[in-house]
């Protein structure tokens, strides 16, 4: 029986942190061992706040070669740059006919980034779910792992799917949202009620994958917990929990065995405890990714062949959607 196909994307902006790898990069790891996995470099997003080209440009190698280091084999799984398959941009052409202008000023991400970029509040920001709907519908993908910022698109996706089978036919697999049970939204490390986030003012707010062990100390060391002196799993408690579920992650132990090892420690002990743990899960990933980002023309051999691969099963399905439309 042929595997179940999964499909997810990252921006090519600045550099990746840990709530991007443990709430996609690290599902993706996983499921790739069981599905048919195409992850997209999603460069055509990333325009619709203002790059540098030449930073773009190596950007978009950057994160290809993150993606491996963190485990995506390009044997197995197809790894693509999202312009390089010009279907992206048809389908979300055809989809831009489908979607609302009432349903996009819904969306919070596109709230929360026209405040951010008040200056260039552009088409394409407000227009950035159906290229992602585009995205996710071309490779008819069974579920779409990303973290929970993401959800509310993914949900846009199925809503016009829906949409379009409806009126036309069905054309498209009404793909399914895919969260991890924890670490699907890690909290910024100077603020515990916001996201973790690249596009953040500040560098106290992330963990970089890239962030010598150092840095990483000295971040930890800083984030933001509270006034209280027990380790404990408390939600209400937000900033240890979200270093408490880095714990977790980062270690593989359980909720349990970590409130026993740190029972009469102070939060300074954990922190300095936490800040090794994620050091040693991140050096096998910054080895790899030292090796492989000097070596350009692998990297865009594999982008080379992951174009193709995308290529020939995003063509079957625009082909499909101009025929049920009529413009075929
Ligand atoms: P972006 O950085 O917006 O391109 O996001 C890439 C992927 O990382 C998406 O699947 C996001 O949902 C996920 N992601 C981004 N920030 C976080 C976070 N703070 N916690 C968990 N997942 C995240
Ligand atoms: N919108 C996603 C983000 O900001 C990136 C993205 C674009 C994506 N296309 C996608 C994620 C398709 C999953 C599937 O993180």
């Amino acid at each position: 029986m042929a595997k179940s196909r999964i499909l997810s994307g990252i921006q090519p902006t600045n550099i990746l942190h840990i709530g991007n790898y443990v709430g996609a990069l690290q599902q993706w790891v996983t499921l790739q061992q069981t599905h048919d996995a195409f992850f997209c470099i999603v460069d055509l997003h990333a325009i619709t706040v203002k790059q540098d080209p030449k930073q773009l440009h190596d950007n978009i190698r950057q994160l290809a070669a993150m993606y491996i280091a963190a485990g995506i084999d390009p044997k197995q799984s197809t790894i693509f740059v999202q312009s390089r398959v010009s279907a992206h941009a048809e389908l979300g052409w055809v989809l831009n006919t489908l979607a609302k202008v009432s349903d996009l000023e819904r969306m919070t991400q596109f709230k929360d980034k026209s405040a951010q970029h008040h200056e260039n509040i552009n088409v394409g920001l407000f227009d950035y779910p159906v290229l992602m709907a585009a995205d996710i519908l071309l490779y008819q993908p069974e579920i779409v792992p990303v973290g929970d910022d993401q959800s509310q698109h993914v949900e846009l996706t199925r809503t016009l799917a829906q949409r379009f089978n409806k009126q036309f036919g069905d054309v498209f697999h009404v793909p399914k949202l895919q969260l991890r049970k924890e670490g699907a939204r890690i909290m910024a490390l100077d603020d515990p009620t916001k996201k973790m986030s690249k596009s953040a003012g500040s560098n106290a707010n992330y963990i970089a994958l890239t962030d010598s062990a150092d840095v990483i100390r000295k971040k930890i060391r800083r984030a933001v917990t509270d006034s209280g002196s027990q380790v404990v799993f408390d939600p209400k408690r937000a900033g240890l929990y979200n270093l408490l579920t880095l714990y977790r992650i980062f270690s593989g132990m359980t909720e349990a065995a970590i409130e026993k090892k740190f029972a009469g420690a102070k939060y300074g002990d954990f922190k300095a405890d936490l800040a090794e743990v994620i050091i040693t899960a991140l050096s096998p990933l910054q080895e790899r990714y030292a090796a492989l980002i000097k070596d350009e023309k692998h990297i865009e051999a594999i982008l080379d062949d992951g174009a193709k691969r995308a290529q020939a099963v995003a063509e079957v399905t625009l082909k499909k959607v101009y025929d049920a439309v009529g413009l075929g």
